[in-house]
């Protein structure tokens, strides 16, 4: 009998399935007691909410890699097979097989870890992705000698569509609407459903590859931006003129002097330190932006778009950080106390119509402790109606609390107060009031202008952020703010995401030659916390990023301020507000399959928008999971691109795929002109 059951659990200890039944025991108790002591640790972080922390879980969670369970507890012991012990990145990561990478959180002891590494990359595998580069551009050649010639899906929209910004030059709607006459004909009037871009918008004749930073802050060809109005409007045509096919940009001295003043005026503003990010309002062809840039600070260049000035296109032309906005009936689309300081030399905006509606959203979007620079007529002639201007502009500034800190030749400058004690002192009655606190100062989607001002966080948070560069990576107090699942760690989320893109990054330099490309004007179109530019810039890529964040997700624009990035609100179903050819990369991480998720609108109305934006010989990176790349892939071949598709690291296993595209236009439609010769 003894002899019977020591053989029968021999027998049974030698069947493979007892093996693996303690194997998945003992692997089941370790995953329980390494989660039980993360959780001990930092109770929230689990890797997969790490770097996609963005979602908002409407109804059902996003699609997403296989989840690598969450905290087990009692159901550690359930017969499902335990999770791996190291999970799949939430994030595909670059697009080497055996570059091996681990996506950190969790280390080879199981102990919770930020300290990840990406392996060296296989020099012979970089010889390769040269050679299929170039052997691309062979077989292009070869297509272009008339060999065989793919016709694309999209056609060239008409020629008079190059410079189409859809929500903006919605000219039908402005009509309907009789708005030719006032300032809401510049602001956003989208195509309706299904009257949006459906043609590839051409470039006008004779563009050139543009030319690179930091040349192009002095200087633009004349065929990209092919306007003289500039040239013509008194007053900056003494600051930019045209030498042969070039447009000439001459105003740094001024820009210089004029920056020297204001740091001479307020010591306090101290450039690219205390100050970080700025708002410059109609900007001319953005000297003011392009030279702070020199000083550390990040400056967004706002004007509308204007068909004789074009200031956005130059600003973007040149390099610098820009888009079409304008100040009218809606609130711009940046959160609240975004702009450490807020520039407006000459701007024409008339800041006391309305009961100062205008300068009212200004503070909004001002910093507590913030400046409001107002260089500009009024400040300093002496004409009657000027001088009445000026007394309008002190009485309202003075209403709403801004304190005349210097005012000096042609500049005024004023400073917002650090917290609402002004606002409830002030005697009752008192207008412009003091705006509901159930207003929401970051809900800027659509919210029109309100008469009111915008109080500051009662915890002061927003008020008190670090200066630059330490304010990059430091977890502001507004992360807190930001409406999220609450299980989350936050600050351990920003950190993840900031160590997870700077790993990637260093891959893809590495890997696909960033540094040899040129990289100007790039845009994040998911931009969670910021840390695909943070990680950029730690990186020191010179190039600026615009931080999308879209509405179908948590906002976390404050966030993204605090750090002293740039960034917009965005619904991806409307087009962006930006001049064709604008941006050099486009970056979107896992935002095809939210938005397929959304249901609002296809995947190819976000892409034929992608095309319009991206500059000739741009490039575009998407991650998404495998079957929505298979759908981005057909797309984008569509759309003329040429598109190559690569594994993460994890594998062909991994649902997660990489699609690399080039827009490569400049081939097509030389091929088209031959075609038309003939
Ligand atoms: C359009 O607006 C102008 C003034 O802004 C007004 O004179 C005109 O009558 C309006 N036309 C229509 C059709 O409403
Ligand atoms: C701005 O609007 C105010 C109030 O309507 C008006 O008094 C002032 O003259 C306007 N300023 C300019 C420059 O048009
Ligand atoms: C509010 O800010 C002012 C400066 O704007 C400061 O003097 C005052 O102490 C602050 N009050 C509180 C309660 O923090
Ligand atoms: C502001 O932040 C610094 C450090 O970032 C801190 O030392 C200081 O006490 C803070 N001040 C206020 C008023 O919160």
């Amino acid at each position: 009998m003894k002899a019977l059951t020591a053989t029968t659990l021999n027998d049974m200890v030698r069947t493979p399935t007892f093996v693996r039944i303690t194997a998945f025991v003992l692997l089941s108790l370790s995953v329980f007691f390494l989660f039980n002591r993360f959780t001990a640790t930092s109770p929230s972080l689990v890797f997969s909410s790490l770097p996609r922390p963005l979602y908002k879980t409407e109804s059902s969670p996003p699609p997403r890699p296989p989840p690598p369970s969450p905290p087990l507890t009692a159901t550690t012991s359930s017969l499902s097979p335990p999770p791996p012990p190291s999970p799949p990145p939430p994030y595909p990561p670059p697009p080497k097989v055996d570059m091996m990478i681990r996506m950190g959180i969790v280390d080879e002891t199981g102990a919770m870890s930020l300290e990840f590494e990406v392996g060296d990359i296989d020099e012979s595998w970089m010889e390769e992705e040269e050679k299929s580069r170039g052997g691309r551009e062979e077989k292009e050649e070869k297509e272009e000698s008339g060999a065989r010639v793919k016709v694309g899906k999209y056609k060239v929209c008409e020629k008079s569509m190059g410079e189409y910004i859809p929500c903006i030059d919605n000219v039908e709607e402005i009509r309907r609407l009789n708005l030719s006459a006032s300032v809401e004909r510049f602001e956003r009037h989208c195509p309706q459903q299904g009257k949006g871009l459906d043609c590839v918008v051409p470039r006008p004749e004779g563009y050139q590859v543009k030319i690179p930073w930091p040349k192009s802050r002095d200087e633009v060809w004349l065929s990209n931006v092919p306007h003289t109005g500039l040239v013509e409007d008194k007053d900056s045509k003494k600051w930019i003129l045209i030498k042969k096919d070039k447009f000439i940009f001459q105003g740094g001295g001024r820009a210089n002097r004029h920056l020297n003043q204001i740091s001479k005026m307020v010591p306090d503003i101290a450039f690219g330190q205390r100050t970080r990010v700025t708002l410059d309002i109609g900007c001319g062809v953005a000297d003011f932006g392009a030279f702070l840039m020199q000083r550390n600070v990040a400056t967004l260049s706002i004007a509308p778009k204007d068909v004789h000035k074009n200031q956005i296109q130059f600003a973007l032309e040149r390099g610098v950080p820009a888009m079409v906005a304008t100040f009218a009936t809606h609130r711009l689309l940046y959160p609240s106390q975004a702009f450490d300081f807020i520039h407006c030399l000459g701007c024409r905006v008339n800041w006391t119509l309305d009961d100062g509606m205008l300068l009212l959203e200004a503070n909004r979007m001002l910093r507590a402790g913030g400046y409001f620079i107002w260089a500009a007529e009024p400040v300093y002639k002496r004409e009657k109606n000027l001088r009445e201007q000026w007394a309008e502009m002190e009485d309202l500034t003075s209403r709403i609390c801004w304190e005349l800190v210097k005012k000096e030749a042609y500049i005024a400058i004023w400073r917002k107060p650090l917290n609402n004690s002004c606002y409830l002192n002030r005697d009752s009655g008192m207008q412009p009031r003091v705006c509901d606190s159930n207003d929401d100062p970051d809900n800027v989607w659509n919210v029109g202008l309100k008469a009111c001002i915008t109080q500051l966080p009662e915890n002061g948070y927003g008020s008190n952020v670090t200066t630059w560069p330490a304010r990059l990576h430091y977890p502001p107090d507004r992360l807190q703010s930001i409406e999220m699942d609450a299980y989350k760690s936050r600050k351990e989320i920003f950190k993840a995401e900031s160590k997870f893109w700077n790993e990637i990054i260093d891959g893809y330099i590495r890997a696909f030659r960033w540094k040899g490309f040129k990289l100007r004007n790039v845009m994040d179109m998911r931009a969670g916390y910021g840390g695909f530019a943070a990680a950029l810039h730690d990186l020191q890529i010179d190039c600026w990023v615009m931080n999308v964040v879209p509405v179908s997700g948590y906002n976390t624009l404050p966030v993204i301020y605090d750090r002293g990035l740039i960034g917009v609100m965005h619904d991806w179903c409307e087009p962006f507000d930006t001049y064709p050819r604008t941006y050099d990369l486009l970056h979107a991480n896992s935002l095809f399959s939210v938005e397929k998720k959304r249901r609002k609108c296809d995947i190819s109305t976000i892409m034929l928008e992608m095309d319009r934006m991206l500059r000739p010989d741009g490039r575009v990176y998407i991650q998404d999971t495998v079957s929505v790349i298979d759908e981005v892939k057909e797309i984008a071949s569509a759309l003329g691109w040429v598109a190559t598709q690569r594994e993460t690291s994890e594998g062909p296993h991994s649902s997660w795929r990489i699609l690399l595209c080039d827009k490569q236009e400049r081939k097509k439609e030389k091929r088209k002109r031959k075609k038309q010769i003939n």
